[in-house]
């Protein structure tokens, strides 16, 4: 992972215009090469070529970024809408098989690989996860299947968005870029290689992840539904009842959180404050078993390439604010341009 965060980077200053620093590119388009990129490594144990070249829409990376982004978009259409579509096939609803059949095809094509080449002894491709289930599970083939193309699909728009507004905040928060900078310097040598010790030191950069989910959450909210009645917080809530915890309108309240709005991780490092919040107040991947599976992932991906881009850019962006937009994902409200400049010493 650690590798395609550097390669990620050292895309990221090919790409920017030269004088102006500016990113003219879709960043968010350049985000989903990286996660998309990392997560097949960790699925399949391969390397789909992202990074390495000029993609155009008609390729089989960019199809799948573009079925994932249609498959929420039509999901968050459908969640909140009459269920037409389970009497009638709606035109959202054949959207969203459309996207998932091309996705399930193209995630297929890299399983049938992996399992055709499996005995040519690779150690990344023998250490992914699709052979690991197989061979330490009990799960039927097909079932290995849906589970790994499952999470395949779980693991690129949303780390994709995490990225951005991690982005986004540290550029609009100068100060606090200059302290994980500091904490990068004092923590990594020069050249060094990220290992899980490195990255359990960094307490600073690990509560800038946590801040930008609370004002930034990328999943709206946790729903769950009791089978039976039950009384919360005064309410009587008959069985089946949909009960959403709302994780942007939750973690924006001065009653949970001192000045909500500022943006300010040591909030996380401090025991008085967030002895205020409630246990189940901050959960940006859920909670109990159904609780996201690619967490650590996700995180050490954000750690990883943060870390990455700070050691070689100092990051600013030209939009003040950023909004979010339903979209199953809340999606930022449009694209920000970044720019990413040099840390003096850093040359090419
Ligand atoms: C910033 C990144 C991510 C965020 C914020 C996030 C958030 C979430 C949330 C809130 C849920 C629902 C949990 C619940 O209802 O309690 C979820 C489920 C899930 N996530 Fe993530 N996720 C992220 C990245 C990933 C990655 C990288 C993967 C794959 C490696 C992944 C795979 C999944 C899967 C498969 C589920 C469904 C779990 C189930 O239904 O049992 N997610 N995620």
């Amino acid at each position: 992972m650690d590798r395609i965060a550097q390669e990620f980077v050292m895309r990221t200053d090919m790409l920017r215009s030269p004088g102006s620093d500016v990113m003219e590119r879709n960043y968010k388009d350049e985000l989903h090469l990286w996660s998309l990129e990392s997560i097949a490594r960790l699925a399949f144990g391969i390397r789909v070529g992202c990074l390495g070249m000029n993609l155009t829409e008609n390729t089989d990376v960019m199809r799948l970024i573009r079925s994932t982004q249609m498959y929420f978009r039509c999901l968050g259409k459908l969640i909140f809408s009459l269920p037409l579509y389970k009497v009638v096939p709606t035109p959202t609803w054949r959207k969203l098989a459309a996207a998932q059949d091309t996705f399930f095809r193209l995630s297929e094509n890299y399983i049938k690989q992996v399992l055709t080449d499996s005995g040519d002894g690779d150690p990344e491709t023998q250490d992914s996860l699709l052979l690991h289930l197989l061979r330490k599970s009990e799960l039927s083939k097909e079932e290995v299947s849906a589970t790994i193309t499952d999470l395949f699909q779980g693991g690129i728009d949303t780390t994709t968005n995490g990225m951005m507004y991690s982005l986004f905040a540290l550029a609009k928060n100068p100060e606090v870029q200059d302290l994980v900078c500091q904490e990068i310097r004092t923590h990594l040598p020069e050249g060094a290689r990220v290992t899980p010790e490195v990255l359990g030191k960094m307490k600073y950069l690990k509560a800038v992840i946590k801040e930008t989910f609370r004002l930034w959450p990328v999943i709206f909210g946790t729903a769950r539904q009791y089978d039976y009645d039950v009384v919360l917080g005064g309410y009587d809530v008959p069985a089946k009842t949909e009960i959403l915890v709302h994780h942007r309108v939750m973690c924006r309240q001065d009653k949970y959180f001192r000045d909500p709005l500022t943006f300010d991780p040591t909030r996380w490092l401090r025991d008085e404050t967030t002895s205020r919040v409630p246990t189940y107040l901050f959960m940006p991947f859920g909670h109990g078993v159904r609780m996201c599976i690619g967490r650590r992932f996700a995180e050490q991906q954000l750690q990883l390439l943060i870390i990455r881009m700070l050691q070689r850019f100092h990051v600013e962006c030209e939009e003040a604010e950023l909004r979010q937009v339903f979209s199953l994902v809340l999606l930022p409200d449009r694209n920000p341009r970044f720019m990413f400049r040099r840390r003096q010493g850093e040359t090419a």
